[in-house]
């Protein structure tokens, strides 16, 4: 069966009936920014937010985020909410507001410069500062304080997600200990010795053991994290359940493989205007009729931008029938910019795409183009669709929502998909020709590989790959994850303690 709108629809109104549904995320989905004197709205890019947009737009409810757009303020009512999407309103924007302070110890400092590298492998060493953690701990108190002003009182279903709010449900749980809480980690789980090196490890463990139903994409994080419970905490580890009882309390720990919503992008990419904008896309550019490779990512040092691009300058060396018959495209925005790490990762993929376009460009032909700049899902469909191949080469990535875009945006059936072993994606989507992103001489040759597959076999592999997102779509996750919150939902009484 494949779930749709409709499924979910049911599964929301048969396990959360009318208990008051609220999704809490740092980033929130809709963003409202000055451009001149007018108010603009765009969704952020951030695979989270994308992801739960649809879901939440079938469920309703609250989305309790920070508001970050410089006109966010502008648009909110007096309590601070926001209907979106703008055009067709589904449900509520509850916006929180962060002092510089906040921001900067919370979000740029513990949850970006601590546990951002202490989750991935990408040989980036955590900054562990104690004012950032004592920020990080009042920030999560403070979004507490805005859950439990929303919840008024009712029983509800609270959905944190991700890193920015590990203690964030046991700060719930104390005080109202009859709500349901779950949380989504979207990034990986590191294993235990690499975890224990965070100096606040085990508080962050029993913060995040407030939850009801702990989530990750792939059940090795879920291992990894109950090793760390094991190693660190005193509690009870059931492997049989996935669970962990500690205080009395219960904490399932379950992997739930996020994705996209298949039908939206499929229908997007059969646009009848879409071959029209691609060709307008090859002029602008100058790109005529080579082979196009693409990446679109956020610039973070968890992608492998530099290595792409390394295997890409290797790529022409070792098959020099390409030059002028092959160009890469690397698409996205800056990303957390204000953080150093971020900002020397910036410099180096700007270096790597001069020295290759040096080497090897030629009158009207460059290698490599750079576009940093944000792309909507609808932008985005024209490149996917000129794509001969889409690079994921991730270092390490939770799950990696640009592969499954990819393959549902070609409903024509053709593309390549180069994918990163690396990433949660590849343990579904092994139609991919997968790659070792470090591994530059075999990276370059995949290239090869990839631009040279005979059209039967990228057919072939791509149906495949198409199957299985169709099948394990976004509406299939947030239905699993919700069917699950009913059954580890807490049964304790209502405790009277005052907010
Ligand atoms: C990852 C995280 C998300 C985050 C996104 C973008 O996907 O899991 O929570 O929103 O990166 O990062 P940013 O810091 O810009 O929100």
């Amino acid at each position: 069966m494949v779930w749709n709108k409709k499924d979910l629809q049911e599964t929301v109104l048969s396990k959360i009936g009318s208990h008051k549904f609220i999704i809490v995320s740092n980033r929130e989905p809709y963003v409202h920014t000055f451009q001149g004197e007018e108010i603009h709205c765009e969704p952020p890019p951030s695979g989270m937010a994308i992801a739960l947009d649809p879901v939440m737009k079938v469920s309703g409810g609250i989305w309790v985020a920070h508001g970050a757009g410089d006109a966010d303020r502008e648009v909110v009512d007096s309590s601070d909410h926001v209907k979106v999407p703008p055009d067709n309103p589904h449900y509520t924007l509850r916006r929180v507001w962060l002092t510089k302070e906040e921001e900067e110890g919370y979000y740029y400092g513990f949850s970006n410069e601590a546990l951002w590298p202490l989750s991935h492998i990408a040989y980036s060493r955590p900054i562990f500062n104690e004012a950032q953690w004592q920020i990080y701990k009042r920030v999560n108190e403070k979004f507490a304080q805005v859950i439990l002003e929303e919840l008024n009182g009712d029983t509800g279903f609270v959905f944190i997600q991700d890193y920015h709010f590990a203690l964030l449900p046991r700060i719930l749980k104390e005080i109202r200990p009859d709500i349901m809480v779950a949380q989504f980690w979207h990034i990986p789980w590191p294993n235990p010795e690499v975890f224990k090196v965070c100096p606040w490890a085990e508080e962050i463990l029993d913060g995040l053991l407030g939850n009801d139903l702990l989530c990750f994409h792939i059940l090795y994080h879920c291992q990894n994290f109950l090793e760390a419970v094991d190693s660190m905490i005193e509690a009870k580890i059931d492997r049989e359940k996935s669970s962990v009882i500690r205080g009395g309390r219960e904490t399932f720990v379950k992997p739930f493989p996020i994705s996209v919503d298949f039908e939206e992008i499929n229908t997007l990419g059969q646009a009848s205007d879409l071959d029209e904008k691609v060709k307008k896309i090859r002029r602008e550019l100058g790109l005529k009729d080579r082979l196009i490779g693409i990446g679109i990512d956020r610039v973070d040092y968890i992608k492998g931008i530099p290595d792409r691009l390394r295997a890409v300058d290797l790529f022409f060396e070792k098959y020099p029938e390409y030059l002028g018959k092959f160009t890469f495209l690397q698409l996205g925005p800056l990303s957390r910019i204000h953080i150093q790490k971020y900002k020397e990762y910036n410099d180096e993929i700007n270096h790597i795409m001069v020295e290759t376009n040096l080497k090897y460009g030629f009158k009207d032909w460059k290698p490599i183009v750079l576009r940093k700049a944000y792309f909507n899902l609808k932008e985005e469909m024209v490149y996917y669709r000129l794509a001969n191949v889409c690079v994921v080469s991730s270092l390490h990535d939770g799950m990696n929502l640009v592969a499954k875009e990819f393959v549902a945006a070609r409903s024509d059936g053709d593309g390549v998909l180069i994918l990163s072993q690396f990433t949660g994606s590849a343990r579904e989507l092994t139609d991919a020709v997968l790659v070792n992103p470090y591994a530059t001489d075999d990276f370059a040759h995949a290239l090869k590989t990839a631009l040279e597959m005979p059209a039967e076999e990228r057919k072939t592999r791509m149906r495949k790959m198409r199957e299985v997102v169709q099948e394990n779509n976004i509406y299939k996750w947030a239905g699993k994850i919700i069917s699950e919150f009913k059954k580890v939902e807490p049964r304790q009484p209502a405790s009277s303690r005052p907010v």
